[in-house]
């Protein structure tokens, strides 16, 4: 049985006011909350010293929402994994569609920073998803196994013994246009069985997360396909009541 897992993606967002107030909402609802549920929060950099204070004894990650692939050196403005890890964090989202464009992060980059993550001992979230455009054209599995496949190639199959995917929709991703449960269903489905032709044990224990415009009102169904083992969550995260609504739908 897979656990299932909620992340909280706040990205480039929240004052320190509002990001205390937020942490605070979150861990005073955990109590509601059931242990089969695993969660975490992946606020900025700048922010992880107040999520760790703030988290502290309660049963919620920490993340972080990017890394850089090397193990330290000159590189200004960067943070590596072993200052992620040794600052107590558990996961780090790697290629995020935003960095990926954003940022021009290509599948390379992607696969370095996976294996320095887990060099460091962190649960890397790997994230990869097509764009729109791709989804019309009929690409879409041809493109996320080919971002699975670049990590495979580089680090082997081990790389998914201690990582979770999160299949991210572009198009899905603040747009308010969720895939549907059937739809990302298919696709989690087409990446645990790519898996399975190389290791059915990694591809069965392994968590696949849904990301994009998760919200309290479709949560649980997404969560409800056999494939789908929680949500990496945006926008939503950001409202407390509603991330741990998400989160309760996942139990
Ligand atoms: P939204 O939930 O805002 O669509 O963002 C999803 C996401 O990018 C999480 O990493």
């Amino acid at each position: 049985m897979r656990r299932k897992l909620v992340v909280g993606n706040w990205k480039m967002h929240g004052t320190l006011a509002q990001s205390t107030a937020l942490l605070q909402e979150v861990v005073a609802a955990t109590t509601e909350l059931s242990e089969d549920v695993e969660i975490g929060i992946c606020p900025s950099y700048i922010h992880l010293g107040l999520a760790k204070e703030l988290l502290q004894n309660k049963p919620l990650l920490l993340g972080a929402q990017d890394l850089n692939s090397e193990p330290e050196g000159a590189q200004t403005g960067e943070v590596s994994a072993s200052m992620l890890a040794d600052f107590g964090v558990s996961y780090v989202i790697v290629g995020h569609s935003e960095r990926r464009e954003i940022f021009q992060e290509s599948d390379q980059l992607v696969v370095l920073k996976i294996a320095a993550a887990q060099a460091a001992g962190l649960t890397p979230i790997l994230c990869i998803g097509e764009s729109l455009e791709q989804r019309q054209q009929g690409l879409t599995e041809e493109i996320v196994i080919a971002q699975l496949n670049a990590v495979i190639d580089q680090v082997g199959i081990q790389a998914f013994d201690r990582a979770v995917i999160a299949y991210e929709p572009v198009w899905a991703i603040g747009t308010g246009q969720t895939a549907s449960p059937t739809q990302a269903q298919e696709v989690h489905w087409i990446l645990r069985d790519h898996l399975a032709a190389r290791d059915a044990a990694v591809a069965g224990a392994i968590r696949i997360i849904y990301g994009g415009s998760v919200k309290a009102d479709n949560a649980k169904d997404l969560f409800l396909q056999v494939d789908i083992d929680g949500g990496l969550v945006g926008g939503a995260s950001l409202k407390a009541e509603e991330f741990i609504s998400i989160c309760k739908s996942a139990d």
